[in-house]
């Protein structure tokens, strides 16, 4: 997929326009799929890369869908790791319907998470995606143990959180979604794991498929 990613970049097709792509698609499945439930109260756990910045987007798309979204930004590191993630939370920042709350290092983000997981009727998983490497941290762990706990609808983005999307191993804990909404095409991770995908979707979000043969 980064092969693919820096190959659309080369043919001017930026990595902003994929993610506003995929945070789009993502939107639309949304609310075509929960278009019925009586109360539409969304809770959006973004990490600090291009998985969270999907989450971002998709959260623009959803304001017609639902008056009540919040944003949970873990941003642990202090530091947004992409340009793409940056602009898009820059975006975020400005839509005053949006409730945003950042996580630093040292804030304990997990009873404020916790409560935001609890009082919603749709959780989406926007915290690691194919950039996921090596064990997740107690501080991850802990918020996806409440995901998994609250008994919500969770949607993952791209690839659940946890669930390496190379192999399909997992790293301690990882989130269990009713629907993960994939991009481009599937993952070999994701193949035989219902139990933690859900059903899986896949959208596409403009890369050409003629960029393939040159992988
Ligand atoms: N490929 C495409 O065409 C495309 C297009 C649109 C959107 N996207 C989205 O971009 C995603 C990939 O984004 P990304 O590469 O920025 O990575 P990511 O999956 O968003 O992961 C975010 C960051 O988490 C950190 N991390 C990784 N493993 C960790 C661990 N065990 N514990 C704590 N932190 C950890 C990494 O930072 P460090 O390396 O600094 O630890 C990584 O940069 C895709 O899944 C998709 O959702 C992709």
């Amino acid at each position: 997929m980064k092969a693919l990613e820096d190959m659309a970049e080369r043919m001017g097709i930026s990595k902003l326009i994929l993610m506003e792509n995929a945070g789009l698609q993502l939107a639309e499945i949304i609310k075509k799929r929960y278009a019925s439930i009586p109360s539409k109260k969304i809770t959006i756990i973004c990490g600090s890369g291009n998985n969270g910045g999907d989450g971002l987007v998709c959260a623009r798309h959803l304001l017609e869908f639902s008056d009540d979204i919040t944003i949970c930004l873990l941003n642990i590191d202090g530091k947004l790791k992409t340009d793409e993630i940056r602009t898009n939370w820059n975006r975020i920042n400005k839509i005053k319907n949006i409730k945003k709350i950042e996580f630093f290092q040292n804030s304990n983000f997990l009873d404020a998470c916790k409560y935001e997981i609890n009082r919603c009727d749709i959780i989406i998983d926007a915290l690691f995606g194919t950039g996921l490497h090596g064990n997740l941290k107690e501080q991850f762990a802990n918020v996806i143990n409440q995901i998994n706990k609250s008994g919500k609808s969770i949607v993952a983005v791209d690839v659940p959180s946890g669930l390496s999307p190379l192999d399909g191993s997992i790293s301690g804990d990882v989130v269990k979604a009713e629907l993960t909404v994939t991009f481009h095409k599937s993952k070999d991770g994701l193949l035989d794991k219902d139990e933690i995908t859900g059903e899986i979707v896949i959208v596409d979000i403009g890369i050409p498929p003629e960029l393939e043969n040159n992988l």
